[in-house]
């Protein structure tokens, strides 16, 4: 696939898995990268990070909760990149120890953005594209 000049939007992009995912397409050539994630210095950073590769590194303050990587994450891409071609929809969260420790709460929250954050992820970048 060619990712030069291509739009991007990496979902838990401030660390782990979604950060390596954001630098090496920023490395292959990506125009812009969205780094979009409920972590703001950690996103900051890895949006400083694509930057010092010679790339356009932005980052985008998501709330907790999943409906932000639908519409508003949309709106934000396309506002500052004007075009966005690749979405990689990865935040998750998940909770560890044992399984009957695991509150409701913890669970919702799961999948709240490990579910509903895809779902709406792929339906609003979808319509788009
Ligand atoms: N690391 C592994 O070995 C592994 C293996 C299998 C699956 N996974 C899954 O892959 C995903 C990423 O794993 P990781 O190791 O990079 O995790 P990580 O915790 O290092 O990174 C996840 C990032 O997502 C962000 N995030 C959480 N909720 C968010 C939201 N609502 N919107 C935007 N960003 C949000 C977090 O702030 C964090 O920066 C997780 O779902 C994890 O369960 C990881």
């Amino acid at each position: 696939m060619e990712i030069t000049g291509k739009g991007v939007v990496v979902t838990g992009a401030g660390s782990g898995i979604g950060r390596g995912i954001a630098l090496a397409l920023a490395q292959a050539g990506a125009e812009g990268v969205i780094v979009a994630d409920v972590q703001q210095e950690k996103a900051e950073g890895v949006a400083a990070e694509i930057l010092a590769l010679g790339g356009q590194g932005c980052r985008l303050p998501l709330r907790r909760e999943s409906r932000g990587i639908g519409g508003s994450l949309g709106r934000f891409a396309w506002q500052t990149l004007g075009h966005v071609e690749i979405l990689c929809n990865n935040a998750g969260v998940v909770t560890t120890g044992p399984g009957f420790d695991t509150t409701e709460q913890d669970l919702r929250w799961q999948f709240e953005v490990n579910v509903f954050g895809v779902f709406f992820g792929c339906k609003s970048f979808g319509q788009r594209f």
